[in-house]
């Protein structure tokens, strides 16, 4: 699959699940998605912040308890999902942009920290995507990624292999209908850079001082870096 048709594909297949997304993420998480969401986002710096592929808005929304933010992903199914959530609760600090995180419409150094939770993997070009988060940063800001992984302990990981390959595709096809999504999931998981690779991803990206965290047994990490402002002409570091 092209990096074209790979976009097309995500694109498609998340405006074929936006309406059972919500639901699905907290049941197969086992409602462990909103606690990773929040540390995720407790490793951002106050102020400006951008959520790369927001889809239905929860990181966003998370992230406005403190902060401005900009929730933007490619899926106008998924995005639009995010506006009554925010006028359910009355939020006024949240903007929603249809953008591709490939190409984010920003300048240079326009936030103070950018996040994407779940969404790295579903890039057709990672390494691009990584540049643009640390491109719309200012020097000195953070750029967070929370993404699934797999466990490291042998034992739990084969318990957590038979759920995430077998239960996990069946109750998700069962709910949405439909069977590709909850069948790439796993598959994309399994394909995605190990910790160790992913670092350097972020580093040939021009992200510095990264270092990890795994929550949850290792069934997800998250990945935080800082801008060293070669990328960015932004504003002073305020560390
Ligand atoms: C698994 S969802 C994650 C949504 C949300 N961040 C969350 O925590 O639930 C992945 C999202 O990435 C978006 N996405 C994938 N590739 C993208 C791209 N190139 N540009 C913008 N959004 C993209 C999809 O549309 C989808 O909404």
């Amino acid at each position: 699959m092209s990096q074209l048709q790979k976009k097309e594909y995500v694109r498609n297949m998340f405006a074929g699940i936006s309406k059972r997304y919500d639901f699905l993420n907290h049941l197969l998480s086992l409602e462990k998605d909103k606690y990773w969401r929040r540390f995720a986002v407790s490793k951002l710096p106050r102020g400006y912040i951008i959520d790369v592929c927001s889809g239905t808005g929860d990181v966003a929304i998370e992230a406005s308890k403190n902060n401005r933010v900009i929730a933007s992903d490619f899926c106008y199914e998924m995005l639009q999902l995010c506006r009554p959530k925010l006028e359910k609760k009355d939020i006024k600090n949240v903007s929603c942009i249809q953008n591709d995180a490939e190409n984010l419409s920003f300048k240079d150094g326009t936030f103070d920290g950018a996040i994407v939770a779940f969404g790295i993997r579903n890039v057709a070009d990672i390494k691009k995507a990584l540049s643009e988060m640390n491109r719309v940063v200012r020097k000195g800001g953070n750029i967070v990624i929370l993404e699934f992984s797999l466990p490291e302990n042998k034992v739990f990981r084969s318990f957590y292999y038979f759920y995430f390959k077998k239960i996990l595709p069946l109750v998700g096809a069962i709910i949405s209908k439909r069977d590709d999504p909850y069948n790439y999931l796993p598959a994309s998981v399994m394909a995605f850079p190990k910790r160790n690779e992913f670092v350097e991803l972020m580093k040939d990206a021009g992200i510095s001082h990264v270092e990890y965290f795994d929550l949850t047994f290792g069934i997800v990490t998250v990945y935080v870096g800082h801008c060293n402002g070669e990328n960015s002409v932004g504003k002073e570091c305020v560390f």
